[in-house]
């Protein structure tokens, strides 16, 4: 495990328009690649080195290996894709033998995603976490909308939220990352709720459900019938997701929806983000983040910014804004 006083720090690139500080990580930019989007580095090498991110997120793991949901678990969908994955992976075990090693390898900082049936389950895994060194943080994912039990069954009542992350806090002395759903009336009690239990950085956000349906078949697209919508299709409602958390809370926030382009990251970071994941831009380029990079050091050099960050929360809005809910 890596504590919060020896965090991943390049001392070549402190001075780096882009190194970027999220909570008590140092991130030589402010690109992480999102859970599931990215395997666990290695299934993206023959595209990208993971040591060109800030943080590689890895695929969700759960404390027994899981199948996942049937085929097919991807459709298209205007502007995005629905993915019905199901938390397919190898399990606790399996992850700490043989790819957490390899892991350790990158010259960047490794967030390991979990997800459990129940709060000691998530305990469990962060407390096995703790003994591993090459952890740069856990990201609690509470926020799955695809498998029946766990996941965001968490994330959608604050109360549960808070009990989770403290449970996880008094057995993981490192930055622990919550994960939240969108698929809530209101983000913010849940925000909250997650840093009262002790997060260091809020991930927000997951996909929203949806389905796809092929009217013909008289058939769903996926095999799990409802999925997780992801994609520029959502980067409006994240946008406003994170921007409303970022007014509630004083814990950082990884942006994540949509993000296909340095724009779309300026945006997610003068609304309130510290840093964002990328994850459907990965199906679409995989060798998307070296090229947001050189238009975000572009960016920065044009605007005369020292660093990236002076852009985090610089929303200026004129007045308070008309509808929070969003009513039309
Ligand atoms: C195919 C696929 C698999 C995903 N698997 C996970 C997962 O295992 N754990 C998790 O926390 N999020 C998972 N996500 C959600 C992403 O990490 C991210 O929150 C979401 O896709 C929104 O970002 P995007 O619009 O950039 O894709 C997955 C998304 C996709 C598309």
């Amino acid at each position: 495990m890596t504590t919060p006083t020896e965090v991943h720090s390049p001392p070549t690139e402190r001075q780096s328009p882009l190194a970027t500080r999220l909570g008590p990580l140092r991130l030589r930019n402010p690109l992480l690649s999102a859970s599931g989007c990215f395997g666990y580095g290695e299934e993206m090498g023959a595209f990208v080195d993971p040591g060109v991110y800030g943080a590689i997120v890895g695929k969700s793991i759960s404390r027994l290996p899981r199948n996942g949901n049937p085929i097919p678990r991807v459709c298209e969908t205007a502007s995005g894709m629905l993915n019905s994955i199901g938390l397919q992976n190898p399990g606790m075990d399996a992850f700490i033998s043989n790819y957490l090693p390899r892991m350790r390898h990158y010259d960047t900082v490794v967030v390991v995603n979990i997800v459990g049936d129940s709060i000691d389950e998530y305990v469990q895994m962060a407390e096995r976490l703790d003994r591993e060194p090459g952890v740069g943080a856990i990201e609690l994912n509470i926020s799955c909308p695809n498998c029946a039990v766990g996941g965001m069954e968490f994330g959608i009542d604050p109360q549960a939220t808070e009990t989770l992350v403290r449970k996880v806090r008094d057995c993981f002395r490192g930055p622990i990352f919550a994960k939240l759903t969108p698929n809530v009336t209101d983000i913010v009690p849940v925000a909250k709720a997650a840093e009262a239990g002790g997060a260091d950085v809020l991930s927000l956000i997951n996909t929203f459900v949806g389905m796809s349906v092929d009217w013909r078949k008289r058939r769903p697209r996926l095999g799990g019938v409802t999925g997780g919508l992801s994609g520029p299709a959502i980067k409006p409602l994240a946008l406003r997701l994170v921007w409303l958390a970022s007014r509630a809370c004083r814990i950082p926030i990884v942006g994540i929806g949509g993000i296909m382009n340095a724009d779309d990251v300026l945006e997610f970071l003068v609304a309130g983000a510290s840093a964002v994941q990328l994850g459907t831009a990965h199906f679409v380029e995989p060798r998307s983040v070296p090229r947001i990079l050189e238009a975000l050091e572009q960016a920065v050099q044009d605007e005369g910014l020292d660093n990236i960050s002076d852009l985090v929360g610089t929303l200026k809005t004129d007045k308070k804004p008309i509808t929070i809910q969003g009513d039309g």
